[in-house]
């Protein structure tokens, strides 16, 4: 079969591969469409090394249909639509046995840390399948991944009818975040970035959603005004590693200070440099810090969502190229990130 491998950092090639056999007690999976996530970006550059090794076939984001069903499986049939859940958790360490499974102590991700579905088959145990109803387009199969983060992050923070939102950071988490608050409340979303184009995309696809740019005027400010001086309910961090801003405060700090008192803060980027936040704002406010580490279980109210047509997977995609167009697709993510959210890779017509 042909496959996108990483055979050195920076460099993906369309090669011949090993077909993968279905063994007993999996199904083959006939991959359709891929699509590349940040961190795909990141394990390209050599970032995720040595947890990565080379060669490796990537791709934790992708969906397809059953092509063979293993030995002893019963319940999926050939033909039927899935979204791979891509995370191995151990069911073992502390984190699990408290039923924690995203802060898994070994916590695994299929085109990570071990092969994944940038490719034309995969195989893999039924467990990790979610199936997908036939109505849902094959293009929005490969997003159910992403969008379940939002989802989770939706529930982490507990988002309730009515509340007022706002996400720091209008990229592909951001996004996502949008899509699923969206699903619960209507009232004001507030998107904060520092890239126009990227900040277009909330209010091109939904009503109520103000676009706040933090090169262009202080986000705090405008919140505050906008909500008659209350401050919203819940703030998402979806930034991870920030553009500096001149006299302008981190997105944790932001958050802090945009949220009314008794509100919630629910951080996801994934920075590996130290932030500075005064506690005291978030004291004063009595407010909740909470995290959301990938999805637990979310991928199948992203794919009941996505079947009453209640999220916009279409807002995601910039791009479709072939799976041997790969390589092109990172450069293009690298090159101009403010027109690029998703790019989608075709695995189907070889
Ligand atoms: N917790 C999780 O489960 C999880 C899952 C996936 C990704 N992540 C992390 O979430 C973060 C966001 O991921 P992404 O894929 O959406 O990245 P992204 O690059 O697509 O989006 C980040 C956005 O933040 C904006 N930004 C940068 N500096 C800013 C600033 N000072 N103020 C406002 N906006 C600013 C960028 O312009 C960009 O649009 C990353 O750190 C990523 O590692 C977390
Ligand atoms: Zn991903
Ligand atoms: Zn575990």
């Amino acid at each position: 079969m042909k496959a996108a491998v990483l055979t050195k950092y920076n460099q993906v090639e369309w090669k011949d591969v090993e077909k993968p056999t279905c063994k007993p007690g999996e199904v083959l999976i006939k991959v359709i469409f891929g699509c590349i996530c940040g961190s795909d970006q990141h394990i390209h550059t050599g970032e995720f090394h040595p947890r990565t090794t080379l060669p490796l076939i990537m791709g934790h984001e992708f969906g397809g249909v059953i092509a063979e069903v293993g030995e002893g499986v019963t319940g999926w049939s050939v033909g039927d639509k899935v979204a791979p859940d891509p995370i191995i958790w151990c069911g073992k360490c502390p984190a699990c046995l408290k039923g924690h499974f995203p802060a898994c102590t070994s916590l695994k991700l299929i085109g990570i840390d071990m092969d994944g579905g940038f490719c034309e088959y995969v195989s893999l145990p039924p467990s990790m399948l979610y199936k997908v109803p036939a109505n849902i387009p094959d293009e929005h199969v490969a997003l159910v991944e992403v969008l379940s983060i939002g989802c989770h992050a939706k529930n982490r923070a507990n988002v309730q009818q009515n509340d007022s939102i706002v996400i720091w950071g209008s990229g592909k988490i951001g996004l996502c975040i949008l899509q699923a608050v969206r699903t619960v409340t209507d009232n004001k979303v507030f998107m904060v970035d520092i890239l126009d184009d990227r900040l277009a995309i909330g209010p091109q696809y939904y009503d109520n959603v103000i676009a706040v740019n933090a090169k262009k005027e202080d986000p705090v400010e405008r919140i505050i005004k906008e909500t008659d001086g209350k401050g919203v309910d819940i703030a998402f961090e979806a930034v991870g590693h920030p553009v500096e801003i001149e006299d302008g405060a981190n997105p944790i700090t932001g958050c802090i200070r945009s949220i009314v008192g008794g509100g919630k803060v629910c951080v996801l980027g994934l920075a590996a440099e130290p932030t500075s936040v005064v506690f005291r704002e978030l004291i004063w406010k009595e407010g909740t810090i909470v995290t959301s580490r990938v999805s637990h279980g979310e991928f199948a109210e992203a794919i009941e969502h996505l079947k009453n047509n209640r999220l916009k997977p279409e807002a995601l995609i910039s791009k479709t190229l072939h799976g041997s167009e790969a390589q092109k697709g990172f450069e293009i993510l690298k090159k101009d990130p403010a027109k690029n959210i998703k790019i989608l890779l075709d695995f189907n017509t070889i």
